[in-house]
């Protein structure tokens, strides 16, 4: 197996709690595993050397919550919103049109072209979603085709009811039909709990469905308004519930006390005009919180992680420490893929060698130079790709 060695390391974030931020530090990356991490001067010999030159290197990001299975186009409800109209669910029907039209290969060019400009950010591990099929054939399709490109799909057949359709018989079909129809390609479910989209019965119908078969599940939750998605979540151990941007003190109780991790979209809450995610709350209470870019053609048209950490740093509390974990080992955890062999979003011997190398001395250029691209190298399962 062919072995790289990263030297003249400034600032190595690994979060790993036992080597914490190391300076002047080395990286040993074998094949797609971290096979060595620890002071410069103690590095291995190994068949390839690059030196970062003082620079800062990371995980790479961790999305863990895009929606990059789409076609078309929303500007135009983007600048209505930009001129006062409120964001709603109902947009997503827009892309549902779009979206069946297209062919399987416009799909997976889209997708492929979008997944392509977050690793150029420095994102080495992507979550995406079905949600602009809804209906059989083209929900099916959606998840075969993330499957070829994502490390993770989720099943968001509950994304709208589609228009024209009865809610009742639609959500039949998302626990059945369609169900068994996305099953072989995904290994999450998720449910859009919110006024306009699922109700809280409707979406517990959706979370039993997809548990009887085995999937983990994920919700959409506390979007738009205060409301049960955050409860809900949290009652059926769900791996995350995105968004919590309306959240009750009971909501953030109940999320410091499960495994269910809050993950914040806040380039979604600024592109819908919303308030910015309550952070800081949830992390005082000692929730665990991740960090997503929630990319999609509607809400967050973005696939920039590094503009996620630096709102979090310059509008919503969070150090540059606790953004940057977020980002990363937040989303794996999001993800379930934070611990064994072959771990994202850590540094660490064994874990997978996804490495993200910034054109700075250090992480906190990340908010002190706000929307300066300072991906400088990135790796991802060992191969260099930037
Ligand atoms: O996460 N909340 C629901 N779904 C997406 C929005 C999708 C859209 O507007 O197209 C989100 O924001």
């Amino acid at each position: 197996m062919k072995s790289t060695v990263v030297t003249g390391i400034g600032e190595l974030t690994t979060n790993d709690p036992g080597l914490g931020v190391l300076t002047d530090a080395a990286l040993v990356l074998e094949g797609e595993r971290v096979a060595w991490v620890g002071p410069a001067r103690l590095a291995p010999v190994a068949d390839t050397e690059v030196d970062v030159a003082g620079r800062a290197v990371l995980p790479g990001w961790v999305d863990s919550h895009t929606h990059l299975v789409f076609a078309g186009d929303r500007t135009a409800e983007f600048e209505a919103r930009m001129a006062g109209k409120p964001y709603r669910a109902g947009g997503i029907a827009v892309t549902v049109q779009a979206t069946r039209q297209a062919t399987d290969t416009q799909l997976a060019a889209n997708l492929a072209r979008h997944v392509s400009e977050a690793i150029r950010q420095g994102t080495t591990c992507l979550e995406t979603k079905t949600g602009y099929g809804l209906n059989v054939a083209d929900e099916a399709r959606s998840a075969r085709i993330a499957a070829q490109v994502a490390d993770e799909v989720t099943y968001l057949g509950a994304h709208l009811v589609p228009p024209g359709e009865q809610a009742e018989s639609y959500v039949d079909s998302v626990c059945g039909e369609m169900l068994d129809a996305v099953l072989p390609s995904v290994r999450w479910a998720d449910v859009f709990c919110e006024d306009g989209a699922f109700d809280e019965e409707q979406s517990e119908r959706v979370l039993r469905a997809a548990e009887a078969k085995g999937l983990g599940l994920r919700v959409h939750g506390n979007q738009l308004g205060y409301g049960p998605g955050v409860r809900l979540a949290v009652r059926h151990g769900a791996a995350s519930v995105d968004h919590c941007t309306y959240l009750t003190d009971d909501d953030v109780d109940a999320l410091a006390a499960s495994d269910t991790v809050a993950t914040l979209l806040p380039a979604c809450d600024l592109s819908t005009r919303q308030p910015l995610a309550p952070a800081r709350r949830l992390l005082d209470a000692g929730a665990t919180v991740a960090l997503a870019s929630n990319a999609n053609p509607g809400s967050s048209y973005t696939t920039s992680m590094a503009f996620c950490v630096a709102t979090a740093v310059l509008q919503m509390g969070l150090t540059v420490r606790e953004a940057v974990w977020a980002a990363t080992a937040g989303g794996a955890r999001a993800l379930r893929r934070d611990t064994g062999d072959g771990a994202v979003g850590a540094l660490r011997v064994g874990a997978r060698a996804d490495v993200h190398v910034l054109d700075a001395p250090s992480a906190t250029h990340l908010a002190y130079r706000p929307g300066v691209p300072l991906t400088w190298a990135v790796w991802r399962r060992g191969r260099r790709v930037v």
